[in-house]
C-alpha cells in the first residue's frame, strides 16, 4: 500500500501569499510522488507536464525500473534471472498474478494458454482485405482489434473471469495472429498452432514452418526467442502501456485496448526502434560511415538519430540490451555465422558513441531495441516483423496492466487538461466579409 509520507511540499503563491501544502505519497521503492490532485481545485491552475517527464500516472506493483541504476524488476524478480532461469509463460503468469507459479499452477496456466492459440476460421477472411505488402503493424492493428467482434462472451470488464478469459485470449492469440500476418505477406499457407510445442517453438513453427516440409526448430533458437519475449514483456508505464491504460480507462473492451497499445508502439521513438536500427545500420553500411552518422545524431538541424540508443528512464545501460547482446553471440554461433557485419558495425558504434562527450553527457545508452533486429534477422525474421515480435511479447505486459487498472477502485477516466493558446472568443465572419 502506498505511504503517507510525513514530508509535505508547501506551494507559494508569491502575488498574493497563499500557500498551500502538498502531500507526499511513498512506495515501496523509488521515486516519492507528490499528489496534486487537489490542486486545481485549490490553485485554479494545471500541472504542466508535456511528454509525462516527471508524472506518476497510476499506482503499479507489476514492474520497477531504476533507471539511473539499469534495474528492471518484474513483481521484484530481476530480469536477468528471469531470463536465465524462468520461460515466457512462467513470466506470463507471474506479471498477470504477482507471484511465480507452482508446479500445478504453471501446468493448469500452459495448458489453458496451449488451448487458446486457435483463431476462429473466419479470421483468416479478414487477412484477405489487406494489400500482401501492407506492413504487418497495420495487420496486427486490425486484426487483433477485430478479436472484440468474435469473443463477446468476454467482454464485460466488470466481471474478473471475462477479464481473465479474455486476458489468457490474447496472450494465446496474438503470436497466431502476428505468424498468419507474415505468412499473408509472402503468400505461404496459415500454419496452424500445434498444442504439443512450447509458446516460443510454436510461434517459430508458424512463422517457418510450410505443409511441404516438416520443420523443426533449434532448441537454441526457441531458448533466444523465449528470452527475448522475456525482456519484452513489460516495462512500466511507457508509451503503448499508458495508450492501453488510457484506451481502458473509459471502459473499452481489452481487444480495443490492446490494438490501441500496438498502435502505439509500432512508433520510431518506440517500439518501431527495433525495425528502424537495422535500417540505419544497413544505411550507415560499414564502420569507416560511423563517425559521419554520430555526428548527423548530434547535429540538432539534423533529425537523424541513433536508433536503438536512448531511453527515457534509462540513464545507464539497458539490463536488457545487456542479456540481449549475450543472446546475439549464442545465436550466431548456434547458426554457425561466424561473422555478421552488422553486430560487428551495431558493437563499433556503440563503442564509439559511449565514448563521446555528446552520448555520455546525456547518458544515452543502447536500449532494449539495439541489438534485437540482429537477433530476428538472424533467425530468418523480416525487418518488417521486428516491431510485431516486440507486440507479441509485450501483450502480457499491457493486459497486466489494464487488469490491475480496471481493479484499482480508485482508477477515474483519464482526461488530461491543457496550456491552451488558441484564439480567445471572437464572433463568427460571414464569407462575404472574407
Ligand atoms: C522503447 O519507455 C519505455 O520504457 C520504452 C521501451 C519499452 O520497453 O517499452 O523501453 C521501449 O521504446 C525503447 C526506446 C526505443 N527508441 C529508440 O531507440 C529511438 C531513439 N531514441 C530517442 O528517440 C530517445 O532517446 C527516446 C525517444 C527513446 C527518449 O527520448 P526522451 O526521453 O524524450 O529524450 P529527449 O528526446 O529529450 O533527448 C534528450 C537529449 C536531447 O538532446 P538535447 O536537446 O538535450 O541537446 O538526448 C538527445 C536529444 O536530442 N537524444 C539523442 C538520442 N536520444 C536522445 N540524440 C541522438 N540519438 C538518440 N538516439
Amino acid at each position: 500500500m502506498p505511504t503517507k509520507d510525513p514530508q509535505t511540499f508547501t506551494l507559494k503563491n508569491n502575488s498574493n501569499g497563499n500557500s498551500w501544502d502538498l502531500p507526499v505519497i511513498e512506495g515501496t521503492v523509488g521515486p516519492k510522488v507528490i499528489d496534486v490532485r487537489r490542486l486545481y481545485a485549490d490553485t485554479d491552475c494545471f500541472t504542466y507536464d508535456p511528454g509525462f517527464t516527471s508524472t506518476g500516472s497510476c499506482e503499479s506493483k507489476i514492474t520497477y525500473i531504476d533507471g539511473d541504476e539499469g534495474i528492471l524488476l518484474y513483481r521484484g524478480y530481476p530480469i536477468d534471472q528471469l531470463a536465465e532461469h524462468s520461460n515466457y509463460l512462467e513470466t506470463c503468469y507471474l506479471l498477470l498474478y504477482g507471484e511465480l507459479p507452482n508446479n500445478e499452477e504453471k501446468t493448469k496456466f500452459v495448458s489453458d494458454i496451449t488451448n487458446h492459440t486457435m483463431l476462429h476460421e473466419q479470421f483468416n477472411t479478414f487477412f484477405h482485405g489487406f494489400r500482401r505488402d501492407a506492413h504487418p503493424m497495420a495487420v496486427m492493428c486490425g486484426v487483433v482489434g477485430a478479436l472484440a467482434a468474435f469473443y463477446h462472451d468476454s467482454l464485460d470488464i466488470n466481471d474478473p473471469h471475462h477479464r481473465m478469459v479474455s486476458s489468457y485470449r490474447l496472450i494465446a492469440k496474438v503470436p497466431t495472429i502476428a505468424a498468419q500476418a507474415y505468412k499473408y505477406s509472402i503468400g505461404q499457407p496459415f500454419i496452424s498452432p500445434r498444442n504439443d510445442l512450447g509458446f516460443a517453438e510454436n510461434f517459430l513453427h508458424m512463422m517457418f514452418a510450410t505443409p511441404a516440409e516438416d520443420y523443426n526448430v533449434s532448441r537454441i533458437l526457441c531458448k533466444a526467442m523465449d528470452r527475448i519475449l522475456i525482456l519484452h514483456a513489460d516495462h512500466e508505464q511507457n508509451a503503448s502501456t499508458s495508450t492501453v491504460r488510457l484506451a481502458g480507462s473509459s471502459g473499452a473492451n481489452p481487444f480495443a485496448c490492446i490494438a490501441a497499445g500496438i498502435a502505439s508502439l509500432w512508433g520510431p521513438a518506440h517500439g518501431g526502434a527495433n525495425e528502424a536500427v537495422l535500417i540505419m545500420l544497413n544505411e550507415i553500411e560499414n564502420i569507416n560511415n560511423i563517425p559521419k552518422y554520430v555526428n548527423k545524431a548530434k547535429d540538432k538541424n539534423d533529425p537523424f538519430r541513433l536508433m536503438g540508443f536512448g531511453h527515457r528512464v534509462y540513464k545507464n545501460f539497458d539490463p536488457r540490451a545487456k542479456v540481449m547482446q549475450q543472446s546475439c553471440h549464442e545465436v550466431l554461433n548456434e547458426l554457425g555465422i561466424k561473422d555478421e557485419p552488422l553486430l560487428d558495425l551495431a558493437m563499433e558504434l556503440e563503442r564509439i558513441a559511449l565514448e563521446d562527450e555528446y552520448f555520455v553527457e546525456r547518458k544515452l545508452y543502447p536500449n532494449v531495441d539495439f541489438y534485437s533486429g540482429i537477433i530476428f534477422k538472424a533467425i530468418g525474421i523480416p525487418e518488417s516483423m521486428f516491431t510485431v515480435l516486440f507486440a507479441v511479447a509485450r501483450t502480457v505486459g499491457w493486459i497486466s496492466q489494464w487488469n490491475e487498472m480496471i481493479e484499482d477502485p480508485t482508477q477515474k477516466i483519464g482526461r488530461p487538461r491543457q496550456l491552451y493558446l488558441g484564439e480567445t472568443i471572437r464572433d463568427y465572419i460571414p464569407l462575404k466579409k472574407r
